[in-house]
């Protein structure tokens, strides 16, 4: 293993406040409450800010300024609202380093994928969506859509500003205004992204962000003057969102957990199939809904793919997220730390061999090592719960049906992955799999013109694409 010097991207080019108060028609207000919260950096446990607490009066506030901003923005012509969308798009590129830097500091993740996938992504959805802005009478949903009204959207910690993107590009699109609560540990870059829709003249109201956790996410949500909701996060929250808005005229799309089966053939090309498990399982600390979760190996393969997986892991780099060296960054607090732990341990205690390369952890911080499970059977917890971390779960099978069998033996179905040679093979399988997205010898590949959302209890809509227009127009 090659030695690397460090090369830590500086930090100077974020300007974090002390404090930030909450975003609500286009100014910074105080909440009414005494409330307030830290956000840490969850590399060295240092606190970064101190974030409002939104209470059920300033979500009110938030949905007021939203639902006067729509009387304006939905009778502006698509054309004038994907300018100021297109704007959002170009002052994200201008800002992206310092964006990324911002993510990974509150977030955890590495700066190379905050930098080269986050931002980049983040771009692309507010570009496509501002295309479709002057077009949603072509999107195959009549003549005229109409917007619903006031979205009220929470987000969780994984991919903060990404995340943010999904949920608003497509609202403000479709002529709908926004409140969006950003997860507690994350809040920053959704805060800065107020600042960004400040730059970009955004009429006041049109987006508002109120800071806060679970009390304040779920005022938004049962806010009667909420039209629309969106939910990205825990399957256990998005029950009891579901039964909030029951019996309401509410809309609502839940996007929520996975424990997606990458699925390698004997004929796949070994070396690039294990490429795709590490950033299936690795990328993003594992905090991925759609994570590779579970490898099901073809038994003939299995050992060769193995000793060739845990070679790759051995040279992987955890540490300091700043770093470009950095492949493994932070867990994103001392909660999933904790939980990441349990489920370990639970699959040592129900009998699954653990294995980790040597990875020296540093002293400060929320830190998890690479960790792959073998001799996993379905019933262990580790193959049946989602882990949300740095762990591998490898189950072996003999013919495509019992790989089938045991990829769809799973509560969710978000995503999987498949890799072999033979297109014929693939095909069958993608048909058989109960998954919103199936990969064909890749992993992990997002793009805004394509829909994403999942089966059973991964939830239901779809984000991106055009369908992704769906959940915010009335049809
Ligand atoms: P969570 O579901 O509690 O948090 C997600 C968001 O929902 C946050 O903004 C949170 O403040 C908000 N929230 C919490 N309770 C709420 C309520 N009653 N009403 C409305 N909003 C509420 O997820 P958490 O606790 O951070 O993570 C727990 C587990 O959930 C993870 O270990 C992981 O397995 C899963 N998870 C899945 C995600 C995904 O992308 N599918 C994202 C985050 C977590
Ligand atoms: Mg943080």
């Amino acid at each position: 293993m090659f030695e690397y010097a460090p090369a830590p991207e500086s930090r100077d080019i974020v300007d974090i406040k002390p404090s930030y108060g909450l975003f609500i028609n286009g100014e910074w207000v105080e909440p009414l409450g005494e409330g307030r919260d830290k956000t840490v950096n969850p590399a060295s446990e240092e606190v970064l800010a101190e974030v409002a607490v939104a209470g059920e009066a300033d979500v009110d506030r938030a949905v007021q300024a939203a639902r006067k901003a729509f009387t304006v923005w939905s009778a502006m012509p698509g054309s004038e609202r994907a300018k100021y969308i297109f704007r959002i798009a170009r002052i994200i590129q201008e800002r992206a380093r310092e964006l990324a830097v911002l993510e990974s500091l509150d977030n955890g993740k590495p700066i190379r994928e905050s930098r080269d996938v986050d931002l980049p992504l983040v771009a692309a959805h507010f570009f496509y969506y501002a295309g479709w802005a002057d077009k949603l009478s072509y999107a195959g949903f009549g003549p005229s859509p109409q917007p619903l009204g006031v979205a009220g959207q929470v987000i969780p910690w994984n991919f903060p500003l990404l995340m943010l993107a999904w949920k608003v590009a497509p609202a403000l699109a479709c002529g709908n205004t926004v409140v969006l609560k950003p997860a507690e540990t994350t809040p920053l870059t959704a805060l800065a992204f107020a600042e960004i829709c400040r730059q970009a003249d955004l009429p006041p109201g049109v987006v508002n962000i109120v800071t806060g956790a679970g009390s304040t996410g779920a005022a938004v949500v049962a806010h009667p003057d909420v039209d629309k909701v969106a939910f990205t996060g825990s399957t256990e929250v998005g029950r009891l969102i579901a039964r909030s808005v029951a019996g309401s005229r509410k809309k609502v799309t839940l996007e929520l957990g996975g424990k997606a089966a990458n699925i390698v053939f004997e004929d796949a090309a070994l070396d690039q199939a294990v490429e795709g498990i590490v950033n299936g399982i690795f990328f993003n600390q594992g905090h991925v809904c759609c994570a590779g979760s579970r490898l099901l190996v073809q038994e003939s393969v299995a050992e060769e793919l193995l000793d060739a997986l845990k070679r790759r892991l051995s040279t992987l780099r955890l540490g300091d997220p700043l770093d470009k060296n950095t492949d493994i960054g932070a867990i994103n607090s001392a909660a999933q730390l904790a939980k990441i732990r349990e489920l370990s341990d639970a699959g040592e205690a129900e009998g699954a061999e653990r294995w980790s390369p040597a990875c020296p952890i540093p002293d400060k911080g929320f830190w998890f090592p690479p960790t792959v499970f073998t001799g996993v059977a379905q019933s262990h917890r580790i193959a049946r719960e989602e882990i949300f971390g740095p762990v591998l779960s490898v189950l072996t099978f003999r013919t495509p049906a019992e790989a089938v069998e045991k990829a769809n033996n799973t509560p969710y179905g978000l995503s999987a992955g498949v890799w072999t040679e033979k297109g014929s093979l693939m095909l069958w399988m993608a048909s058989r799999l109960r998954a919103g997205v199936v990969w064909s010898n890749t992993f992990n590949k997002f793009d805004p013109t394509s829909p994403f959302g999942g089966y059973k209890e991964s939830g239901y809509g779809r984000e991106g694409g055009r369908h992704g227009l769906e959940a915010y127009l009335a049809v």
